[in-house]
């Protein structure tokens, strides 16, 4: 018998469900009570798992207990959300999508599965790869954008970057892509609210990258707290047992959301915890993260044959499988040698990273790279530092990440500064004395957007404008800039609606959240360091009535005609975005031509590419399929690839493509956003 059977069977129902469960460190549930950790639950091996614990030594004191004082030696999983960073905060997950770049999106998970294991830990709850077409919804921040195929490449990307070649690797920790499936399409993109497509839909947008991360080997899956066609993830047969473990093939650990067990009570399906436990572990759940459903729920169901003690086996199997494989009953201590902190190496990624993330949205006259040396320097992001790690910062610290101010200082300017307003409070107290910086100098750089904690989990908005009063610091300044350059850096976890200051603005740099060397990459970039080579991974809204705004649309049966009223149109706004999927400036001028295939299967789809302009700078360029079903329709535009050029002044250069060669009528589409007016087509 190997170990892990020989474990089964010595293990008591209450070590069975210990290895089922998941706390928070900082408690431990007893009964109905929360209450602060009992380290004797895991010296009775009642708890066999904890998430928001890190740090040497903290993650040894208690495996020690484990692994030395109970019964069976078994060593505690320990897991948590290092969505973009651990120690080093990367760009929020949005942000890295619009780099399209597989090499640095694997880097940046590199470094975190490092800092991870340093710190003890032996799980990170990331990927995040739901596709969100919702920015309303504020964990369209966490994700990566509104693409399957994006969220696909991501998936890889990422799972290679935690896991490395091997789980057992010291510095690898096991992936768990969440949260699977559809949650970004949460009705009127409200948190936690329940979710209804077609099954046709959910396969084309929703599951590939949870495919893809089946694909790669990740470690484990989380079920999303939501419902989706009537049915909750976590107590899903059909997502979770049928498609996930059955067509997908995952062979991993299935842990639950925070508490998402027990709430299977509010959506109604279960009756009571045993009902609801049962229903979770006969989905395939396999730990239960928060609820203690498991703990209490289980022996319950056991009594009234809703599960079986094989049930529990098989789920018990699979946690200390991850365990086995992840080489924690041979050296329960490997990782947790070394919480560093931050190295000039990661941060000198972050700042490549962080650079590389930013979207020039708008570079009016070449407004940007900076000719100004004085710079009034306005807004209530300009100096907030701690502001720049977004959502789920991971274990950075808040003075480890530089804020604008400083990074234009330390790049030599002449930065004089004042907030004008707060981020979100009604105060404009601050106003006078930052209109009063404009005379003085030679540009204004705005910052303006939303605080941390507006996007991410349970951050929805159903006004996507600047908050507080930022629009009336943004009116007053452009008002008072008297022809003087106004470059606004828009921070924020979603695209926003902000038509107005955009067409205000001379320069636009979207910069979402760019994480602890933010400052830093931002000047980089406002003073032509760097060329701008982000891209928008998700389309951005006129106006919040046109959300859901994604480029993959189907086809109408009355496109939109000017010339007659009775085609898709709004009576109040352009049906087209602000800022189209992929589009993003840089300093260069690009111009794609010569777009050619060369057939076979897969085919190969070449176009040139040539830099007329005056700076050296890195060119995206996207591939689109159109294809024609006969009796379906099929979206407008597919994404199919995506590559990268740096080019020098009138250099020249091809970017190449592969493409699984398309049965029947198709038109292919390349260009550098999703944009047709930009694109050069060829019909297959
Ligand atoms: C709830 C979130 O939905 C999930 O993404 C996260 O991993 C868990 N909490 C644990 O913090």
């Amino acid at each position: 018998m190997g170990r892990i059977d020989s474990l089964i069977a010595e293990m008591t129902l209450a070590e069975k469900l210990g290895q089922l469960t998941m706390t928070a460190a900082d408690y431990a549930v007893t009964g109905p009570l929360i209450t602060p950790l009992s380290e004797d639950a895991i010296r009775s091996g009642t708890i066999g798992n904890l998430l928001n614990l890190y740090g040497v030594e903290a993650t040894r004191r208690i495996q020690k207990i484990a692994v030395e004082e109970s019964r069976l030696h078994i060593p505690l999983l320990l897991g948590f959300d290092a969505i973009h960073g651990q120690r080093t905060v990367f760009p929020i997950p949005l942000a890295e999508a619009g780099l399209f770049d597989p090499v640095a999106w694997e880097a940046t998970a590199r470094v975190a599965a490092e800092e991870c294991a340093g710190d003890g830990l032996h799980m990170t709850f990331a990927p995040m790869l739901d596709v969100s077409r919702d920015p309303r919804w504020g964990r369209i921040a966490e994700g990566p954008g509104e693409d399957p195929f994006v969220g696909s490449a991501i998936a890889r990307a990422k799972i290679r970057g935690f896991q490395s070649s091997s789980l057992a690797d010291v510095g690898a920790v096991a992936a768990c892509a969440k949260h699977y499936v559809a949650y970004g399409a949460v009705t009127a993109g409200r948190e936690y609210a329940s979710t209804d497509m077609s099954e046709g839909m959910l396969r084309e947008v929703y599951l590939p990258p949870f495919r893809a991360a089946v694909e790669a080997g990740v470690a484990s899956i989380m079920p999303a707290f939501t419902d989706l066609n009537g049915v909750p993830l976590t107590a899903s047969v059909f997502l979770l047992q049928e498609v996930l473990r059955g067509e997908l093939g995952f062979e991993g650990v299935i842990v639950s959301d925070y508490h998402a067990v027990a709430e299977l009570l509010n959506h109604g399906v279960a009756g009571d915890l045993a009902e609801a436990a049962a229903l979770a572990l006969k989905a395939g759940v396999d730990i239960d993260m928060m609820s203690d459903a498991y703990r209490l729920g289980l022996p319950v169901a056991l009594e009234r044959n809703l599960v079986t003690m094989d049930d529990i086996d098989a789920a018990v199997r699979r946690v200390l499988s991850l365990k086995e494989r992840l080489d924690l009953f041979q050296d329960p201590y490997r990782r947790g040698r070394a919480d560093t902190g931050t190295t000039a190496q990661s941060r000198a990624l972050a700042r490549d990273v962080g650079a590389r993330s930013l979207v020039l949205l708008k570079n009016d006259r070449s407004t940007l790279p900076l000719a100004a040396r004085k710079i009034a320097l306005i807004g209530p992001l300009a100096d907030a530092g701690s502001e720049m790690r977004g959502p789920w910062g991971g274990a950075g610290r808040p003075e480890d990440c530089v804020g604008v101010l400083q990074g234009l200082t330390e790049a030599g300017l002449d930065v004089r500064h004042a907030p004008g307003v707060p981020i979100e409070e009604n105060d404009v107290s601050g106003l006078a004395a930052a209109l009063a910086l404009c005379a003085d100098a030679d540009a204004i750089i705005l910052c303006l957007g939303e605080a941390l904690l507006m996007s991410g989990e349970a951050a929805s908005r159903a006004h996507l404008g600047l908050p507080g009063r930022q629009q009336d610091l943004a009116d007053a300044v452009f008002e008072k800039a008297a022809g003087k350059p106004v470059i606004v850096v828009l921070f924020s976890g979603r695209p926003l609606a902000v038509t107005e200051v955009v067409s205000r603005a001379d320069a636009v740099l979207a910069a979402w959240f760019p994480g602890c060397e933010a400052g830093h990459a931002i000047a980089d970039v406002l003073t032509g360091k760097v060329s701008p080579s982000g891209r928008t991974p998700v389309s951005w809204p006129r106006a919040v009535g046109q959300i859901p705004i994604f480029f993959g649309e189907r086809p109408s049966g009355r496109p939109f005609n000017p010339a007659d009223h009775f085609t898709s149109h709004y009576s109040d706004v352009e049906n087209t975005p602000l800022f189209p999927f992929g589009h993003g400036l840089t300093y260069g001028d690009f111009k794609l031509s010569n777009l050619r295939i060369e057939p076979g299967d897969p085919l190969t789809v070449k176009v040139d590419v040539a830099n007329h302009g005056a700076h050296a700078a890195e060119e995206t360029v996207f591939l689109f399929l159109n294809q024609k079903k006969p009796g379906v329709t099929r979206p407008l535009l597919e994404l199919k690839g995506f590559g990268k050029i740096a080019l020098g002044p009138a250099d020249q250069g091809t970017v190449t493509f592969t493409l699984p060669a398309p049965t029947g009528r198709a038109e292919l589409f390349v260009g550098p956003n999703a944009d047709f007016r930009s694109m050069l087509s060829l019909s297959l």
